[in-house]
């Protein structure tokens, strides 16, 4: 019997959620590429996974650098778009609305310009997995900003699942996750975050970046799951 190996490649796989779930896909099933700006970032991913996925250096919110990844790639199965935005937080009456732009350039023009590239090279029967943020979900003050740049990607995913058909769409909603997306802020600072949403999550503690991944390996492997947001956020979004 011949197994069939599929490929994974993880936009923003050189750290935190990404990172996770390359670790989490990698198998004798699957061959898995990560993704980062940062080469000597990618190559400490890389070791850590025990030099077992391939590995490619560029910055997503390049059109240029995106669409000569993907020509170089070939043909792949599973697209997973972890690379981040950090712009948007704070109270609205302050908030800097140059930073929606930002966010938008940041994190959605990368992520959808990511799919639109892969599409010819993608398998109609694979899927594609956002990771958008819990946020554009609560209804809690200090995260209209954020809210707005992650609620598009909620957005588009239906609409994409339909019009890409057969290819899967879907996307995740972190909650309160530790990586190294909290690194702006000094140690104190995100401790004392991370106490108060431990304590307002109703699973009792923040995220790891596994948990998210266990939430993007079963959009990638189960294949009847389309159009779908899946929050995964210990219940924060019923409770803060
Ligand atoms: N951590 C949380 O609490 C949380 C909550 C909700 C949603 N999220 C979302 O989850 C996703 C993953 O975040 P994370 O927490 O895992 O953050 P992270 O640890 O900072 O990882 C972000 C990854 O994206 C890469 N990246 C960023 N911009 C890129 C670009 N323009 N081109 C290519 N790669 C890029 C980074 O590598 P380089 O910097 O080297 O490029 C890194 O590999 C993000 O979309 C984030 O907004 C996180």
């Amino acid at each position: 019997m011949t197994t069939t190996i599929q490929h994974t490649v993880v936009i923003g796989g050189s750290s935190g959620i990404g990172l996770a779930t390359a670790r989490k896909l990698i198998g004798p099933g699957m061959k898995v590429t990560i993704t980062g700006r940062n080469q000597d970032r990618l190559n400490g991913a890389w070791k850590s996974l025990g030099g077992a996925v391939e590995k490619a250096a560029f910055d997503a919110s390049k059109p240029d650098e995106v669409s000569q990844f993907f020509e170089r790639l070939g043909p792949f199965d599973h697209l997973v778009l972890a690379a981040s935005g950090g712009k948007g937080l704070g109270p609205f009456q302050t908030l800097d609305l140059t930073d929606i732009g930002s966010g938008v350039d940041e994190k959605v023009r990368p992520q959808l310009s990511c799919l639109q590239a892969a599409l010819p090279t993608l398998n109609k029967s694979g899927s594609a997995t956002f990771i958008s943020a819990v946020s554009a979900q609560l209804a809690t003050p200090g995260v209209a900003g954020i809210a707005a740049i992650n609620g598009m990607l909620l957005t588009v995913v239906p609409i994409l699942a339909v019009e890409l058909r057969p290819l899967r769409v879907n996307v995740v909603a972190p909650g309160v996750i530790d990586t190294p997306w909290w690194d702006f802020l000094a140690e104190e600072q995100r401790q004392a975050i991370f106490a108060e949403y431990a304590g307002k999550t109703p699973v009792g503690r923040i995220g790891r970046a596994e948990d998210v991944a266990d939430a993007i390996a079963f959009l990638v492997s189960n294949g009847f799951m389309t159009g779908q947001v899946l929050t995964c956020d210990g219940g924060l979004r019923f409770a803060a």
